[in-house]
């Protein structure tokens, strides 16, 4: 068997290869004393750097000079060179450039590859990794630094004031359940993200997940004075899902907004039957309303729609797109939370394959919609 990097008849299928690359390949020769000129380019190196004609000046389609100066020292050298560089427009993207010399041909004409990779998205993940990691710290320090600064004060001006000692004791304890629910949340979003793309198999009763919900939730509605409703259309009950993970989407959206709602109000939640994606996107009511989430099947699916009104305060219309960002907490509202929960609620429905929905209005409550293809029904 002959080594496969010189296989015999390769030619015309290695030039279909390189023509069929995702990734620009252009191959630019001069000779000393010239500016270099493309001799060719393939396809993705056509369509991105706008380049139709062989012969074109290597400037017409690398334009930034540092990029130009490294390849034309690389030709003129027959040496590698690398360079990263970015281009702008509608959609910034950002590449590096790989040139690779060719043994000098008849006439000292000289060639060389360009190779070049797309790093937009690998750079766009990096960046959110570290935004992510700075936010969690920045959360997680906070009341740490509390924890400690009390820790200092017991230790010395309160060290004999039993009523200071008891109320520091008490935020601390405080302090410490936040920190807690900080790495309860952090874990559960990296556990969903981990098998985001398995879709769930299981049957799940949404009716009855609510109903277990709401009873392990009534010792904090009684406390607050706010009461749930709940009603359940009976064609809609039952998704293909992950129990525990929906038992997670039901209770972030209802502590919500049994913690947005005033005294002596109710937080209504109601499963709805929607036989297509259009009537589950359908508003429920007035108000500005914005998709957090949408599922790519434009078909027929028939979905489940469980829908969470409360009576809180509603929310401006500039925080919609950002609720379901990590962290995000609508300013001057003090939810105490971890701002995760929306995050939870948005991963674990991606996960189902589902979507996710806001509608409100300042001084109007919100209203949080899910929605889950149905389960095919049992024979
Ligand atoms: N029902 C609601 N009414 C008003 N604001 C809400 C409601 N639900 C969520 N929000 C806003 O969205 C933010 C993000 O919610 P969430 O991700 O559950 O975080 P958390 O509840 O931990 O603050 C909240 O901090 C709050 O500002
Ligand atoms: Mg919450």
């Amino acid at each position: 068997m002959s080594d496969l990097a010189d296989r015999p008849g390769a030619g015309p299928a290695a030039q279909l290869i390189l023509e069929l690359l995702p990734e620009p390949v252009i191959l630019v020769q001069g000779a000393d004393g010239e500016p270099p000129e493309i001799a060719y380019g393939n396809r993705a190196a056509r369509e991105v750097f706008r380049i139709e004609l062989a012969g074109a000046p290597l400037g017409a389609a690398l334009r930034r000079p540092e990029v130009l100066e490294a390849i034309e020292g690389a030709l003129a050298t027959s040496t590698n060179a690398e360079v990263a560089f970015e281009t702008i427009g509608v959609q910034p993207r950002f590449w590096r450039a790989f040139a690779r010399p060719l043994e000098t041909g008849e006439g000292g004409l000289r060639q060389l590859v360009v190779m070049l990779r797309d790093e937009t998205d690998a750079r766009r993940t990096e960046r959110m990794r570290a935004d992510f990691l700075a936010n969690a710290s920045h959360e997680l320090r906070t009341p740490l630094a509390s924890l400690a600064g009390f820790v200092e004060t017991l230790r010395t001006h309160a060290k004999d004031d039993t009523e200071a000692r008891e109320k520091f004791l008490g935020i601390m304890a405080q302090q410490a359940t936040r920190m807690a629910r900080l790495v309860d949340d952090l874990l559960s979003l990296s556990r969903i993200e981990l098998n985001e793309h398995i879709a769930p198999s299981g049957r799940v009763d949404l009716a009855r997940t609510i109903q277990d919900v709401s009873d392990a939730i009534r010792p904090l509605t009684a406390e607050r004075g706010v009461t749930i409703a709940v009603t359940a259309d009976p064609d809609a009950t039952s998704v293909t899902g992950d129990r525990d993970q929906l038992v997670q989407v039901i209770q972030n959206l209802v502590d919500n907004a049994v913690k947005y709602t005033p005294r002596g109000g109710r937080v209504a939640v109601a499963l709805v039957a929607a036989p297509s994606l259009e009537a589950a996107r359908a508003p429920s009511r007035t108000g500005v309303g914005l998709s957090l989430l949408s599922p790519d099947s434009s078909d027929r699916q028939a979905y489940v729609v469980l829908r969470v009104t409360d009576e809180g305060p509603g929310i401006a219309r500039q925080h919609l797109p950002r609720l379901s960002e990590r962290f995000y907490r609508v300013e001057g509202q003090r939810s105490g939370g971890t701002g995760l929960g929306l995050a939870i609620v948005k991963h674990v429905v991606n996960r189902h394959r589902g979507g996710f929905a806001v509608e409100s209005a300042e001084g109007e409550g919100s209203t949080f919609s899910v929605y889950l293809p149905i389960a095919p029904a049992q024979s």
